[in-house]
C-alpha cells in the first residue's frame, strides 16, 4: 500500500466533497459525490455508505476506485487510486455507523468502504501533470 504524504493529508483535509470514481465489471465509469469520507491511516481511506447504488454494486463486482483532491489556494492536484472492501458489520462498520448517526439518526449508515491507498498521480496543470508520484 502507498502512504499519503504531509502535502498529500493538508490538501486531503481541505476536500468538503469527494469525487468517487468508479467502474462496473463491464468498464463503465461511474462517478459520485461522497462527503462522509476520512483519511483513517497515510494508506487508507473510509467512506459512509449512506445512500450509494452503482458506486457499491461496481466496487462489490470491480474493486477499483480513484478519486482527486484539489487545493485552489495552493494549486496542488492528486489522484488517489486504490481498492475497496465493504463492510456492513463488525467493530469498524460500527465505528463509522456511530458517526454518522451523530451526524443524523435519519442517515441509513448501510455499509462502509475502505479505499486501501495503491498508487498516487499528479494532476496540477502542468509539466508533471499525469506521472505517478506513490
Ligand atoms: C455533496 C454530497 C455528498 C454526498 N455524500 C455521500 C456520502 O458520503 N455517502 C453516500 O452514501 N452518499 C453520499 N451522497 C449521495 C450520493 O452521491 C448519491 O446517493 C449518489 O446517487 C451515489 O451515486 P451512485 O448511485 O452512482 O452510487 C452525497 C451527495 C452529495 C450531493
Amino acid at each position: 500500500m502507498v502512504k499519503l504524504t504531509p502535502e498529500m493529508k493538508e490538501v486531503f483535509a481541505k476536500q468538503k466533497v469527494f469525487a468517487a470514481a468508479t467502474a462496473s465489471k463491464n468498464a463503465i465509469p461511474n462517478v459520485a459525490p461522497v462527503a462522509t469520507v476520512q483519511l483513517i491511516a497515510d494508506d487508507t481511506i473510509w467512506i459512509g455508505d449512506n445512500y450509494m447504488v452503482k458506486t457499491l454494486s461496481n466496487v462489490k463486482e470491480n474493486p477499483h476506485m480513484a478519486l482527486y483532491i484539489w487545493d485552489p489556494e495552493k494549486r496542488r492536484c492528486f489522484q488517489i487510486k486504490g481498492t475497496v472492501t465493504v463492510k456492513t458489520s463488525g467493530p469498524e462498520y460500527e465505528k463509522i455507523k456511530a458517526q454518522i448517526k451523530e451526524k443524523g439518526a435519519h442517515y441509513p449508515a448501510k455499509g462502509l468502504l475502505i479505499l486501501s491507498i495503491k498508487e498516487v498521480f499528479e494532476c496540477t496543470p502542468g509539466q508533471n501533470a499525469g506521472k505517478k508520484i506513490e
